[in-house]
């Protein structure tokens, strides 16, 4: 049965997973999720998976968006992976709800711990704790990777599942980042390279006088500041001296908006 991918990745820690699932499973394709995609309105095959990671503890924006416009067959297995770098809250329930509503089962959910990136908030994981998700990763592949192919149907469920829902569904509410790029400004080692543009998986940045000019449609997935090869990015002060972050196994052309 032919399995297609779909992940959504600011800083490559869902599309490492997503390469890694690939490259275990036979006859399989892989698809970013980004602007153009949900444009496209992809018509998926009979084994789907969507990859992607926690915002807020809920969704991200255009994953919920690209989720309502996609057609998926009413038989079709349909699994998760969502990667998180401390709670994965209610994201795991809110895509059931959307396939529920669209008359489709999430068959199987899998989390998958990987290094927080959210910058804005805190520093980069130590290497340390960094190397240890990411050999955590390697093991738990193989695992979803078999699962995935006798068809397992995999929920969580449980009192502490159910407080993650609710506490998580809550924070989520709060979760409003379109405007949140007015916090992004370049300080002087911007050089005008366009790449910023080009891994913003929501056309949110055009090159004006070859600076980045912010169009206040932002997903917040942090991919322009990580991704700027001179760190000339800054939110609000907060980042200036506090290091940035990717998964190292994925390179900046991998992330390009597709
Ligand atoms: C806007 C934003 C919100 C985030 N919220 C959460 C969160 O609620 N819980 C959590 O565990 N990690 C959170 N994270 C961390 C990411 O989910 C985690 O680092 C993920 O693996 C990043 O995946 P990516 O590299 O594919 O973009 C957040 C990251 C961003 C950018
Ligand atoms: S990626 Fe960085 S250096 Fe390149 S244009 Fe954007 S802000 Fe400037
Ligand atoms: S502007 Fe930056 S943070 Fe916002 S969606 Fe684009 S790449 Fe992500």
């Amino acid at each position: 049965m032919k399995t297609t991918i779909y992940y959504f990745s600011g800083t490559g820690n869902s599309l490492k997973v997503a390469k890694d699932i690939v490259a275990k499973l036979k006859d399989t394709e892989i698809i970013q999720i980004c602007k153009n995609t949900v444009v496209n309105n992809y018509v998926a095959g009979n084994k789907i998976g969507i990859v992607f990671p926690v915002y807020s503890f809920g969704m991200p924006l255009l994953v919920k968006e690209f989720i309502e416009s996609v057609e998926i067959p009413k038989d079709a297995y349909v699994f998760t992976i969502v990667t998180f770098g401390a709670a994965a809250g209610a994201a795991i329930d809110q895509l059931e709800k959307l396939l529920n509503y669209k008359g489709l089962e999430l068959s199987a959910a899998f989390k998958m711990k990987m290094p927080g990136n959210y910058q804005v908030m805190y520093a980069p994981f130590s290497e340390e704790k960094q190397k240890k998700d990411f050999k955590n990763e390697e093991g738990k592949i193989t695992e979803i990777v078999r699962s995935i192919n006798n068809n397992e149907i995999i929920k969580f469920s449980g009192v502490g599942e159910s407080i993650m829902k609710a506490v998580g569904g809550m924070l989520y509410t709060r979760f409003k980042p379109y405007e949140k790029d007015k916090n992004f400004w370049t300080d002087e080692k911007c050089n005008g390279c366009g790449i910023c543009s080009k891994v913003c998986p929501a056309n949110n940045i055009k090159m004006i006088e070859e600076k980045p000019q912010w169009q206040h449609k932002c997903e917040q997935c942090v991919a322009c500041m990580q991704w700027c090869p001179k760190e000339s990015i800054q939110y609000k002060k907060v980042t200036v001296n506090r290091g940035r972050y990717h998964h190292p196994d994925v390179v900046v052309t991998e992330i390009f908006q597709k």
